[in-house]
């Protein structure tokens, strides 16, 4: 009768992750972790971030590295602001029910889908050696994503094709038992930074060499800005901002007035590239001011990550056992 009263009050899902594979860039931060953070820290959504590294063992083999990646991971969102009351941040690997339903999502994907990856296809097109892992990463992920009944994921441009094979993994899974078990997932890619250039212009990428880390020292971060491949122009010249890696690094960090201003003395001529690296430089330490501490701070207390990281990993387990249950008496294992 009193329906209005007793209808449970729904929030929206939302997850996202990273996986432990190195040092965090801006790359990284303005294509993912900045939405996660401002929409994580939102009452609005049931937030999950998280670390992913099952998906980091299908390159990182050294142990060590995987361990830092993931306490480095942890203390940059929270540098960065990231609310541990508000979002659910863990490491992949403490809830083992994600590899649990990849293999029972495994046998409702064929073969030659999971060769249309873009992931896969750039391997195998520069002739590396494809693991099992890598060639299922997909899966993983849809696992990932599907176990919260994920309705937003924030990721950068990459993602979008790992967003629409869970999309499809869900469909699949779904017919296959004739049930209504996964909702399908949104990407949520912001468009002014689905792909955040590298110094050299290109996509910023740990795999290329060309970021500059969120939280590396003062002159890891200075060589790196130095470093912004330009073209020959004379100070004296305007120079078109959109086509010029400075300016569109500089803009991320700026709000519409700044960028009008910015933009204007690209235009005008008398800015040099000198000038301009070191503006963006100035901006970047500024932006550092205060997180880069944070961080330093945690990551010298790793036990204190760690202690949230498994808070976070048993909210998360909590509702990973909810849904393997559905799942497990779903397809007759229960
Ligand atoms: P990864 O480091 O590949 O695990 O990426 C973590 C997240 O950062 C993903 O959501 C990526 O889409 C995002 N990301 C990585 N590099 C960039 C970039 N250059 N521009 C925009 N987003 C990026
Ligand atoms: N593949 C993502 C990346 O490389 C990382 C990731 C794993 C992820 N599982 C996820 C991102 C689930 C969003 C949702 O960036």
């Amino acid at each position: 009768m009193f329906e209005f009263f007793s209808k449970p009050t729904y929030k929206k899902v939302l997850l996202s992750g990273i996986q432990s594979t190195g040092t965090l860039h801006f790359g990284n931060y303005f294509g993912a972790m900045k939405q996660n953070i401002e929409l994580g820290n939102d009452d609005a959504f049931d937030s999950y971030v998280f670390i992913a590294d099952y998906h980091a063992l299908t390159t990182v083999k050294d142990k060590e590295a995987l361990h830092r990646s993931a306490l480095e991971i942890a203390a940059a969102y929270i540098a960065c602001g990231l609310d541990t009351n508000k979002v659910t941040l863990f490491r992949q690997s403490s809830v083992p029910e994600h590899a649990e339903l990849a293999v029972i999502l495994n046998n409702v994907v064929t073969m030659p889908y999971l060769m249309r990856a873009h992931a896969f296809k750039d391997h195998e097109a520069k002739n590396q050696e494809v693991n099992v892992g890598l060639f299922c990463y997909p899966v993983l992920m849809a696992a990932d994503i599907l176990m919260y009944k994920t309705d937003v994921v924030p990721v950068g441009q990459d993602q979008k094709q790992h967003i629409e094979y869970a999309r499809d993994i869900a469909g699949f899974y779904n017919r296959a038992w004739n049930v209504e078990q996964f909702k399908l997932p949104q990407d949520l890619i912001m468009k002014d930074v689905a792909v955040v250039p590298g110094v050299d212009g290109e996509k910023m990428s740990k795999s290329k060499g060309n970021v500059i880390s969120l939280f590396g020292d003062d002159a890891e971060v200075k060589k790196a800005v130095m470093g912004i491949v330009t073209d020959s122009a004379h100070p004296d010249d305007k120079k078109n901002p959109d086509t010029n890696t400075i300016f569109n690094i500089h803009k991320l960090f700026l709000t519409h007035a700044e960028i009008d201003a910015l933009r204007a003395k690209f235009e005008q001529g008398g800015y040099g590239y000198k000038q301009a690296k070191d503006e963006l430089l100035e901006t970047i330490m500024k932006w550092r001011m205060g997180k880069k501490e944070t961080f330093d701070k945690l990551m010298s207390n790793p036990s204190k990550i760690e202690a949230l990281l498994e808070e976070g990993g048993k909210r998360a387990r909590v509702r990973a056992q909810q849904t393997m249950k559905e799942v497990r008496t779903q397809v007759g294992l229960e």
